[in-house]
């Protein structure tokens, strides 16, 4: 698939900027910042966006991936991964994994946040924004220190970011074109959160239980009071 790359220094959101394009008909684009003054998060959350990390976004049609925006995260986040493993040292290459539904964490030994994935869907004009942040060489604010890592921390040097970025792309464009079975496979391989303890907080409540199986629509879990499927939601694991 042939991706457009805008490289911009500064944004407000890169997902933002990518809706503007994708009500304009634009499709199949890659918008990537230096900066980004107003970086969104899930659930309506801010994304720190300083300089020296990668923030960008791909557009693309959602004609061609009806039905399948769960997929497309899911090949996001095995697209991070398989990256990032990459540029890890060894004792560290078992501790990065994706925590459901698609964060992907180091585990230094507390579990902290080295990519967030954000996809976005416009109905009327039929397209998807999938919007991914990555802590490369970019600073971590004191008051994130223990939630969130970057991959300069973990191995120590200062990465060339547009080379990660472009290494993304290679697996995302193969990853794309893997089938549902291999898809799964690989995210359950990655995942961090199946067979964990957890608690999943959705707006209407707080579900403890055991992960054991995650698909595109969600993530399954044993509790007391018998299995729970929960589309959405915040996970926190705890054991
Ligand atoms: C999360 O909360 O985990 C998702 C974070 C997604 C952040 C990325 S950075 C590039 C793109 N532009 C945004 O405004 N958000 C996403």
């Amino acid at each position: 698939m042939d991706l457009k790359i805008i490289h911009l220094k500064e944004i407000d959101s890169t997902n933002r900027y990518c809706y503007k394009l994708g009500r304009e008909g634009k499709r199949n684009v890659v918008v990537i910042a230096d900066m980004q003054s107003a970086g969104v998060g899930r659930l309506g959350r801010r994304w720190y966006s300083n300089y020296g990390g990668l923030y960008f976004s791909i557009l693309l049609d959602l004609e061609d991936r009806e039905g399948s925006i769960g997929k497309l995260n899911f090949i996001g986040s095995i697209s991070v991964y398989e990256t990032l493993t990459d540029y890890l040292p060894g004792d560290l290459k078992n501790s990065i994994g994706i925590k459901f539904p698609n964060d992907i964490i180091v585990s230094t030994p507390r579990e902290k946040k080295i990519c967030g994935i954000l996809s976005e869907i416009n109905w009327d004009h039929k397209f998807v924004v999938l919007g991914i942040g990555i802590n490369i060489n970019n600073y971590i604010p004191e008051d994130l220190g223990d939630t969130a890592v970057s991959l300069r921390e973990l191995n120590r040097r200062e990465n060339n970011r547009f080379e990660i970025f472009s290494r993304f792309l290679n697996r995302f464009r193969d990853n794309l074109h893997l089938g549902d079975r291999e898809i799964l496979k690989k995210y359950e391989r990655y995942s961090k959160t199946l067979g964990r303890y957890v608690k999943v907080i959705t707006p209407r409540e707080e579900i403890k239980g055991t992960a054991f199986k995650i698909d595109y629509g969600g993530i399954y879990l044993s509790t007391l009071e018998g299995i729970r499927y929960i589309p959405v939601g915040d996970c926190i694991h705890l054991r």
